[in-house]
């Protein structure tokens, strides 16, 4: 992976049909996404259940771009080989997740992958300030994690001009995640993302027997945040 801050589109595929996966993942990447988005949930840090290791494992062959693990799990450390095993590109771990979010990045880079830090909507950008020579890319969340389908957070664009500013020359992705769409995604592309995860926005329409609804998703967004 070398580092550019081309725009990424990032379906998530908590809102891909869970009984075919493998086929999913073929049609947003024959339909032109750059990532893939994998949301772990465990009915603890965040309300909501979604999968463990074994399924990113089992779905690691399907992905030829990058596999992007979300991880909204805490306790994270004890997870983080498992994940790695598992053929993540990009492990990202929560900042609320627990008191030593700089031992986990530590962690992940030791493990040899790309290390994110996500921010919760009710997290200052400031939580990042420490650790900023740590981290591959920072996911900043704007909806409250659990759930696909909800509402953009606009507040938080002003979080990511900051976090852009604070980047400075270093080689770190601003990732969005939550409500992106054709309207919300120039707002954070002006702000400084690149990446840009959507899961309703991309597959909302479509499915494989008509992955062109996907196509035109992901060209919507790309367009639009292209045009900020
Ligand atoms: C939310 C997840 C997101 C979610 C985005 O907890 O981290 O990745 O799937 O879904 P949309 O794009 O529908 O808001
Ligand atoms: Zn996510």
């Amino acid at each position: 992976m070398t580092f550019s801050r081309s725009i990424k589109i990032a379906p998530s595929i908590l809102s891909a049909d869970f009984a075919n996966f493998g086929a999913e993942i073929r049609a947003i990447e024959d339909q032109g996404c750059d990532w893939v988005h994998v949301d772990v949930m465990d009915n603890h840090f965040v309300p909501n259940l979604t999968f463990g290791p074994q399924l990113c494992k089992a779905i690691r062959p399907h992905i030829r771009t990058v596999m992007d693990v979300h991880l909204m799990i805490a306790p994270v450390d004890a997870s983080l080989q498992a994940y790695a095993d598992a053929g993540a590109d990009i492990l990202t771990a929560h900042y609320e997740a627990g008191p030593h979010i700089h031992r986990t990045l530590q962690a992940i880079r030791a493990l040899g992958k790309k290390a994110g830090l996500a921010l919760n909507p009710g997290t200052p950008a400031e939580a990042a300030a420490d650790v900023m020579d740590m981290v591959d890319l920072i996911c900043v969340m704007t909806v409250n994690p659990g759930f696909g389908g909800q509402k953009f957070i606009h507040s938080q664009v002003d979080k990511v001009k900051k976090l852009r500013s604070m980047i400075g020359d270093r080689p770190i992705h601003i990732e969005i995640d939550g409500g992106i769409t054709a309207e919300t995604a120039p707002l954070v592309v002006a702000a400084g993302a690149d990446v840009l995860v959507a899961g309703s926005g991309v597959f909302s329409g479509g499915s494989v027997m008509k992955p062109e609804v996907y196509g035109q998703n992901i060209r919507a967004i790309r367009a639009a945040a292209e045009g900020a």
